[in-house]
């Protein structure tokens, strides 16, 4: 088993690379970034961090081999393949110019890493998670199985462990589903949340539980306003957990972002929904039962994914 992730001298890239290497399913896992420039000097930060995590597998005694690159080559005949590769807002960047360059970033690498490996499965972590995803689907060429996003296990993740803390239990015994897109409009559902089993509304006040929800909400943001830039660790174990369950063929059910044709009366976008995770990718989309709230609250979400489609559409339109 082979695993590459492109943008690992990155944050969210180099967790992802050294989760997967600590879990110790893949046989390599090979770091891929760019060459940094800085006046005479270049710097190769994914071969570094790579170095740097591959020294630390005596210590925590896996066997999978991590080191980095600059070059496609190394990824050749990758199984699965993690993209969160990308460029984070900056000042006096608008959302459309944000929006662009990490479409074009998106594209490159998932044409680069396409023509070296054809056959393999591509998770996408860059953001805006659910068009970025749609992106790497329509540059691969590949059937909608094999391309997703991850997103819902991170913010199912966030909910999961403020209940957890709020209720005094262990995080392994919270079930959810976070359902829609990765953004303000995410979609909880309190109805399919429970504690080993224990429909959570016997466990805490709807106040208590509202509040949570809000915060699971927002919970990237929450981490930007502490640490002045997005989240990693979460986010790169949450990708890595995705290539686990398809490396090892376990038929996990998450929320990842997938294409829907038809699902839940959603058609020809990528978006957040119940999948089971195996050997080939999504095996499945679970098609549970809404109410009309919940479905309101999906299809809001889904009209938010569309427009930042649309948005991308007019600006690569503009050229
Ligand atoms: P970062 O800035 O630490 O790392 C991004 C890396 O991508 C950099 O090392 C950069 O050199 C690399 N990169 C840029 N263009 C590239 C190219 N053409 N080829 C190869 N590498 C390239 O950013 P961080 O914090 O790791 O975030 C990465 C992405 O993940 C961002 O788009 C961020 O918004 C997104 N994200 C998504 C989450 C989700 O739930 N889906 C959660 C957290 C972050
Ligand atoms: C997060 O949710 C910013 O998407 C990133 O942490």
């Amino acid at each position: 088993m082979k695993i590459t992730v492109v943008g690992a001298g990155g944050n969210v890239g180099s967790t992802a690379a050294l989760t997967v290497a600590q879990r110790d399913f893949a046989k390599e896992v090979v770091a891929i970034d760019l060459e940094k420039k800085d006046g005479e000097k270049t710097f190769y930060p994914s071969k570094g961090r790579a170095l740097d995590q591959w020294q630390t597998a005596p210590i925590h005694g896996f066997s999978t081999y991590l080191h980095g690159s600059s070059d496609y080559e190394d990824t050749k005949d990758s199984d699965i393949c993690i993209i969160t590769a990308g460029v984070p807002r900056r000042p006096g960047m608008s959302r459309d110019d944000l929006l662009s360059i990490n479409a074009n970033i998106v594209k490159s690498v998932t044409e680069q890493l396409v023509a070296k490996s054809p056959n393999t499965i591509i998770i996408v972590v860059s953001n805006p998670l659910d068009v970025m995803t749609y992106v790497a689907w329509k540059a691969s060429g590949f059937p909608k199985e094999r391309v997703m996003g991850m997103a819902g296990i991170l913010d199912t993740a966030r909910y999961s462990a403020f209940l957890a803390e709020e209720l005094d239990v262990s995080p392994k015994d919270i079930q959810a589903q976070i359902l829609g897109g990765h953004g303000d409009t995410m979609v909880p559902l309190p109805r399919y949340t429970t504690v080993s089993g224990i429909p959570v509304k016997q466990l805490i006040s709807e106040e208590k539980l509202n509040a949570i929800i809000e915060r699971a909400k927002v919970g990237g943001g929450e981490l930007v306003g502490l640490m002045g830039t997005s989240a990693w660790y979460a986010p790169g174990a949450a990708a890595a957990q995705m290539a686990e369950a398809i490396a090892l063929d376990q038929n996990r059910i998450f929320p990842c972002s997938a294409m829907l044709t038809g699902e839940f009366g959603l058609k020809d976008l990528y978006i957040g929904v119940p999948v089971k995770l195996g050997k080939g990718g999504i095996k499945e989309i679970i098609e549970i039962e809404l109410d009309k709230d919940e479905l309101a609250l999906l299809n809001n979400s889904a009209d938010s994914v569309r427009g930042t489609l649309k948005d991308l559409e007019r600006i690569l339109s503009e050229g």
